[in-house]
């Protein structure tokens, strides 16, 4: 997590240099020490010379016209005397006279015999000169002088060891008093450090006991702080990074959704609307058989199902529901295992006409979708689409058990449902996700029931879609076409006092997937494969999976496949390309036209590129069941999801989950909301069919380290951001707007005990 890291870099590198700082700080007293005590020594040291010599001089002055005429008398021993008493002075060691010849002609008793007149400096001027006797140190003061005939020097000497004690003793001050002050002054400084740091943790504490409950640090106590700038920015990215990883640090598993609907959410009925059903019994040779179908939302919301249980409301589309269901319409499902219950709804072929086929697919399926295929809207397919959504919204106010259930509106078939049921359950909270693109208000304007759709969407509590990108277009469109409140920073939208939140929920798959159970090793599922295809045993397999719509890309794909062989005939026997294709909304001249373009192409690639005993393309129109799906991803060495637009994109996150052998790569289309996520695979623009047999080639030969690695990165993520992440994140949003509504009608109704009832629709509390 970077903020940790941030600290945890931060200590380290705040280490070293306190401990430098320390190491040069001493290294500097040692040095000041080192140089400051010599020189108060020395300083000493020549100031008590200097005054012993200004002393001798003093001396010799005084006495010099007794000693003159001490030595013009013949009596010497008086002159000794007189030198003996003026030397009881301590420092004054010795006095004595030398002849000009050099001789000691008179001296003190102390006059030590290692010093003679020969080796006393005699010169016509004052000399004072040091030498050393003894071991000691000797101040020689020599003053010429005469007395009649007697002409030599007058000589003093000190002795000059109490200078050098006292030099000796002025360094040891020095540096005494050099240690001790420094001492003091790091005692001080430490004192102040200490007092600061601990006003300083109390500031940072106190902001981030506030962080955690999410109030921003007040300006004037972070500002105190030198660092209150580093500080602000990682309250906000550790605040941001909460928000974000809301949900990030749970393992999100059946278990904790389980959990999190016990703790958060007790009590609760969940009841989930869509289109498509998650089991349908179809009658077969005079048997029922049950399919899966092939739909993303299928994929993500029966695991959640299965882990909330509650209702789930969808189409009894196939051929055996009817037989299949109780009085009620109800089934439990999944067959052999009931985790809980499916309502059927009925629809005659005129209806599905209108609702399903027309408004719902020739009219906001293309309009959503950037694949240049027109809108059609026709006044009765509205019709139906307005009859069928309150169809399937009395339904769930028929099932819900109470006035507030958790209600999870599915797709885009359902736009008007929310506010449906929004009039007769308003304590209701209700989740609506949009499960394809939204587009860009301008071309959302050309829709003649769009502001009927927005305000049918604005029913809903929290409206969620797969990317930020796809909710930013939403409020757009509100912003031009509802009158409404936008609370940007919130993102939500308020119209006619009730808010509804605009949020992303990038949708997943669940973590395993089940049909990974019994799944045999890689090899034996390309095995498999090559044997059920006849494929060449060299052959590198790349597939694509998917129901057959034109905004999967598949023509382009297949396209990219013909440049590459084209362009590189040396793949031709060595390059497979298997296009499993469910046939869906068969009854649209746009995806017949697909399916006859895709085949005429398939035909006229293979007859190009292929053989007798090589077919390069293989094209395979039917339904996969899950099992089979899987079998598939794991025989591959490339899988190929080039939509032209996509809300997420499921079948590339199934992809990488089915390869726990950490091989393949994925090639995605950059127009799929999946590519926000699985950065690792090899991006494509579907359009540039070029650069597609470009990336098709640099995956056949993409090393395996290189494979393992994007995929152990790509599989880390569709784990941790799984489908139980998808909807826990969805149901804690919930969560939370419960309790906030919970507040509010307390506060409503403590207001208006007190008889001042307010006006309800404006209490709010943040979200
Ligand atoms: O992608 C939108 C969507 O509704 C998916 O959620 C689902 O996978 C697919 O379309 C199914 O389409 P249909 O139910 O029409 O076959």
């Amino acid at each position: 997590m970077p903020v940790h890291w941030t600290l945890r870099s931060a200590g380290r590198h705040a280490r070293n240099p306190l401990a430098i700082y320390a190491g040069l700080a001493l290294a500097g007293m040692a040095l000041i020490i080192l140089t400051v005590a010599p020189l108060a020594s020395k300083v000493v040291q020549r100031w008590s010379q200097r005054d012993v010599e200004l002393r001798s001089r003093l001396v010799f002055n005084s006495i010099r016209d007794q000693v003159a005429t001490g030595l013009a008398s013949s009596n010497g021993a008086n002159l000794v005397d007189f030198f003996d008493r003026i030397a009881e002075d301590e420092r004054l060691l010795a006095l004595g006279f030398c002849s000009e010849a050099g001789q000691l002609l008179h001296a003190t008793k102390r006059w030590p015999s290692g010093v003679d007149c020969a080796s006393v400096a005699r010169t016509k001027n004052d000399t004072l000169a040091t030498a050393f006797d003894a071991g000691r140190r000797l101040l020689v003061s020599a003053f010429p002088m005469s007395a009649g005939p007697i002409r030599g020097h007058f000589i003093i000497l000190h002795d000059l060891r109490f200078v050098d004690e006292r030099a000796g003793k002025a360094r040891l001050y020095a540096a005494t008093a050099l240690v001790g002050g420094m001492v003091g002054i790091g005692l001080l400084a430490a004192a102040i450090m200490l007092g600061a740091l601990r006003g300083w943790s109390q500031v940072v504490r106190s902001a981030l006991a506030d962080a955690k409950h999410g109030i921003e640090p007040t300006t004037r106590r972070v500002d105190l702080l030198p660092i209150t700038s580093e500080m602000r920015l990682l309250l906000r990215d550790f605040r941001t990074e909460r928000r974000e990883g809301d949900g990030l640090q749970v393992q999100w598993s059946p278990q904790t959704l389980h959990l999190l609907l016990e703790e958060r959410l007790p009590d609760t009925e969940v009841i989930a609307v869509s289109n498509r059903e998650p089991y349908i019994h179809n009658r077969r040779n005079g048997c029922i058989a049950l399919q899966i179908p092939a739909s993303g939302l299928v994929a993500a919301l029966e695991p959640v199902m299965r882990a909330c249980g509650g209702k789930w409301i969808a189409h009894g589309s196939g051929s055996a529901d009817r037989e299949t269901v109780d009085a009620r319409d109800h089934i439990r499902v999944p067959p052999g295992d009931p985790a809980y219950t499916l309502r059927r709804v009925w629809l005659s072929e005129e209806e599905q006409d209108g609702y399903y086929y027309g408004f719902a697919n020739e009219g906001l399926w293309p309009l959503c979708h950037i694949a240049f295929v027109r809108p059609t809207f026709r006044l009765e397919d509205w019709q139906q689409y307005v009859a069928i959504n309150q169809r399937f919204a009395d339904a769930v106010v028929q099932e819900a058990n109470r006035d507030d259930p958790i209600v999870l509106v599915h797709d885009y078939h359902f736009a008007l449902l929310p506010a449906m049921v929004r009039a007769h359950l308003p304590n209701a909270t209700i989740l609506t996700f949009w499960h394809i693109p939204w587009p860009n208000s301008e071309t959302f304007s050309i829709c003649p029931w769009r502001e009927e759709i927005m305000h049918g969407l604005l029913g809903s509590t929290i409206l969620g879609f797969h990317t930020q990108f796809h909710c930013n277009n939403f409020l757009e469109a509100t912003d031009r076409f509802v009158e409404s409140r936008i609370d940007r920073e919130q993102a939500s939208v308020t119209v006619a006092g009730r808010e509804t939140m605009i949020r992303p929920y990038p949708i997943s798959i669940e973590w395993p997937p089940s049909a990974l159970a019994g799944q045999p090793p890689v090899a034996q599922c390309r095995e498999a494969v090559r044997h059920r295809f006849g494929l060449p045993a060299a052959a590198r397999i790349a597939v694509g999976i998917e129901r057959f719509d034109y905004t999967k890309g598949i023509l382009d794909r297949m396209r990219a496949i013909d440049d590459l062989l084209r362009r590189r005939p040396s793949w031709k026997g060595r390059l497979v390309f298997i296009q499993a294709a469910a046939p869906t909304r068969g009854k649209l001249a746009a995806y017949s036209a697909l399916q006859n373009e895709a085949e005429r192409l398939a035909d006229d690639i293979n007859a190009r590129h292929g053989s007798a005993s090589y077919t390069p393309i293989v094209l395979v129109i039917r339904h996969h069941e899950p099992d089979e799906v899987f079998e598939l991803f794991r025989a591959a060495d490339v899988c190929v999801v080039s939509s032209l637009h996509d809300g997420m994109n499921l079948v590339a996150k199934e992809f990488v989950a089915s390869r726990d052998d950490e091989q393949g790569v994925l090639i995605l289309s950059t127009f799929a909301g999946a590519a926000r996520e699985l950065s690792e695979a090899l991006m494509v623009n579907p359009y540039d069919t070029f650069a597609m047999g470009e990336a098709l080639e640099q995956a056949l030969l993409m090393p395996t380290a290189e494979q393992r690695e994007r995929l152990r990165l790509m599989r880390d993520l569709v784990r941790v951001r799984n489908v139980y992440r998808w909807a826990g994140q969805m149901l804690l949003d919930a969560a939370r707007l419960r309790s906030q509504q919970r507040i509010v009608a307390s506060m409503v109704a403590e207001t208006k005990s007190l008889g001042q009832g307010p006006e309800p629709r404006r209490l709010r509390l943040g979200a």
